[in-house]
């Protein structure tokens, strides 16, 4: 779709620079799990893209001395080489060279860094992806002129966060952002994301996700695998279905702002998350006991209080505590004061719904 051969440098004319921008996580409501090709949803999914949890990404360039075919770069995290990080960035560059084909032209620096530690167990892919393909939009721009149209450039920026991390596709915009076809939203695409924040209802606009680690230890199944694990599944084909009709229930409620849906959907989404990997082949859990601890007080919490909280959960132990502004100052210390002990050296992140990535100056 975005493949150019023509986007070839005169390197004698071509000069270096600079780009840096700053790219948010992003938590998923309707969860995408299960993909086939390149990196295409098997069911469409939509996300709030987070504020404090992100990843900034500096891209230096320069046109090549020797030219060889190859991908040339360093690359550092938090200010240290790590080779495994660097083997998977050199692949990934690799296999975008179609759309990108000045790659092979240059030398490219690239520094990279999380708002959060590394260890906290915090999927980062969605951060770091959305950041990487929004330096090389950015490049492309500066090199050809070829996307001053904002919104061809978040198309394609989103296209081949995509290509990175699938949900990393929808980390480009701010508010929501909804992937993968439905017929729940007009423009909605395997290809992209596209933002979905016109239509949201005011409640959901500043909706807090605070995020409790309950572990920082690695995922002991990689999401890839996970994916991959769908395709044996044998309820794969009803979850899909699933998720096609929870697409239609919630823009309903993200619409008209009923949170008490919203929430059920959203605690429903996470568990059904979890259930697909506990009945993949092999079978696996990635809830901790301290997750479980956290649900049951969070339902309590709700039963007793009648206050709008709930949770969602990534592929990994920690908890997403959802709740509108209004109620911040009743929920905060509940949070502090019964979750937080249960977190792994009581580490969380305040977190909300932010607005989306930021080029920063050089
Ligand atoms: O983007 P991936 O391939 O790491 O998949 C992550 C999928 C979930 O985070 C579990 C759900 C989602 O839609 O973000």
């Amino acid at each position: 779709m975005f493949d150019n051969p023509a986007l070839i440098l005169n390197t004698a004319t071509t000069p270096s620079g600079t780009i840096n921008w700053k790219s948010p996580s992003n938590i998923a409501l309707i969860k995408y799990w299960g993909k086939y090709g390149v990196q295409f949803p098997r069911n469409p999914s939509i996300s709030f893209t987070l504020e404090n949890a992100f990843t900034q990404t500096i891209l230096g360039y320069e046109p090549k001395t020797n030219q060889g075919d190859g991908i040339s770069l360093d690359f550092t995290f938090h200010g240290e080489e790590n080779e495994a990080f660097k083997t998977k960035m050199v692949k990934f560059l690799e296999s975008i060279r179609p759309i990108f084909p000045f790659l092979n032209q240059l030398h490219l620096t690239v520094k990279s860094g999380n708002s959060f530690p590394h260890s906290a167990g915090i999927a980062s892919s969605a951060s770091s992806m959305s950041a990487l393909a929004l330096c090389l939009c950015t490049l492309e721009d500066e090199l050809f002129q070829t996307l001053q149209d904002d919104t061809l450039f978040d198309k394609k920026a989103s296209y081949v966060a995509r290509l990175g991390s699938g949900s990393a596709c929808r980390s480009i915009y701010g508010g929501m952002a909804a992937w993968g076809e439905t017929s729940a939203i007009i423009g909605a695409a395997n290809e992209y994301a596209i933002p979905f924040e016109e239509e949201m209802h005011d409640v959901y606009k500043n909706f807090h996700d605070d995020i409790l680690i309950a572990s920082q230890g690695e995922k002991s199944v990689s999401s890839r695998a996970g994916h991959a694990l769908m395709e044996g599944n044998a309820y794969a084909a009803p979850r899909y279905q699933q998720a096609n009709d929870r697409m239609q229930q919630l823009v309903e409620v993200l619409k008209n702002g009923d949170v008490e849906t919203f929430g059920k959907i959203a605690e429903n989404e996470a568990l059904t998350l979890h259930a697909l990997m506990m009945t993949s082949d092999p079978s696996y859990i990635l809830m901790r006991p301290n997750s479980l601890k956290m649900i049951e007080l969070i339902r309590d919490y709700r039963a007793t209080t009648k206050h709008p909280i709930y949770f969602t959960l990534d592929a990994g132990p920690n908890l997403h505590v959802l709740y509108p502004e209004n109620i911040i100052h009743e929920v905060r210390p509940f949070i502090e004061e019964q979750l937080v002990p249960l977190c792994e050296d009581n580490m969380w992140i305040s977190d909300w719904v932010g607005e989306g990535p930021e080029q920063l100056d050089t």
